[in-house]
């Protein structure tokens, strides 16, 4: 993220003008970050966000623009409650209420997620379609929309909240995602580990990679009001397919030796939460915004291959 916005050099301000980005602080309840860009506009705060005073002192400069990645991601606030309110929730009600004190209208960005549907879902989910999450961290997410929604209505910022489908393919190791399994399928026998997937061939996924989703966010800061309208949601643009789907792109770009080094050992608490998660959608918003989707499965292996493995 912070590498795209470095190479992009500027950024559509809280004016609505395009502006040089003069100063990046990166943030993460991390005491060391790893792969930080060596940068002199670069700088790192460690620290944690349900905490307000480092989230104060965090806004000491006046940000325009606030990009908020932090979360305890799916599993992991599914598993831990109390942690995942603190992380989701009141870590975003801080940077909201951080943003809103420095009285120049920032443009904040939230990452939220494909995790905030759930329920009796219509085949393909269009743009008004409500969001009825079915887990914690989907609620979290959910909530944090509509602050971001109603922080924008009252010109406290200008917010802009992206759901993100299942990201993939994720680089480093495997973290508390339930979503996990769509990143590791590729990763792992790419990097000559065999994978005991946590879910069935079937199963179904709507994907994105982190270029595309980087991309987004980024596209998504930028865009004009007009837009995105008075609702400060959008679904990502991606790619609807199965688990076996990923297996058959790895068999084609990397060979079938290392796609047999997937086997198959379905989980319920996975698969009960992201078999919950809708896999087509209509996109005319993200479209609208001029979000984008990869152009094939197998254009998302050959990205990790050049770029993680
Ligand atoms: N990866 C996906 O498939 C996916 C899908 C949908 C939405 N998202 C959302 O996108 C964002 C980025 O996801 P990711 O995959 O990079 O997740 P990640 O777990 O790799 O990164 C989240 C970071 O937030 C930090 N963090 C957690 N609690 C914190 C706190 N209290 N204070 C400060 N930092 C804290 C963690 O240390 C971690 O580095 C998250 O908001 C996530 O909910 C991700």
């Amino acid at each position: 993220m912070i590498e795209a916005l470095l190479a992009q050099g500027s950024l559509v301000g809280a004016s609505g003008k395009v502006a040089p980005i003069s100063r990046i602080v990166a943030t993460d309840i991390l005491v060391e970050p790893t792969g930080l860009p060596a940068d002199e506009r670069v700088s790192y705060r460690g620290g944690d966000i349900s905490d307000p005073e480092f989230v104060a002192l965090l806004f000491a400069d006046n940000p325009e623009s606030v990009f908020h990645l932090a979360a305890l991601v799916s599993g992991g606030a599914e598993q831990d409650f109390d942690a995942g309110m603190r992380a989701n929730l009141t870590g975003t009600i801080h940077l909201l209420e951080a943003a809103r004190r420095t009285g120049g209208c920032p443009r904040f960005v939230f990452t939220s997620s494909i995790a905030t549907y759930g329920g009796d879902l219509p085949e393909i989910v269009s743009d008004e379609y409500h969001i009825t999450p079915e887990s914690s961290y989907g609620v979290q997410k959910a909530i944090g929309e509509l602050l971001v929604n109603d922080y924008t209505r009252k010109g406290f910022i200008n917010g802009r909240s992206l759901r993100l489908p299942i990201i993939a393919v994720r680089p480093g190791g495997a973290n508390t995602a339930a979503s996990s399994w769509a990143s590791a399928i590729i990763r792992e026998p790419l990097n000559g580990v065999d994978y005991a997937c946590p879910v069935a061939p079937e199963d179904r996924g709507f994907v994105l990679s982190p270029l595309k989703a980087i991309e987004g966010l980024i596209v998504g800061h930028d865009a004009p009001d007009e837009a995105w309208g008075r609702n400060r949601s959008v679904m990502m643009a991606g790619l609807s397919c199965t688990a076996k789907d990923l297996v058959d792109a790895l068999a084609r770009v990397a060979g079938t030796p290392v796609a047999n080094r997937v086997r198959w050992q379905p989980d319920p608490f996975v698969r009960g939460i992201v078999t919950t998660w809708p896999t087509q959608f209509s996109l005319r918003k993200a479209s609208r915004i001029g979000l984008e989707a990869d152009a094939s499965i197998d254009d998302i292996v050959i990205q990790y291959m050049g770029d993680g493995c």
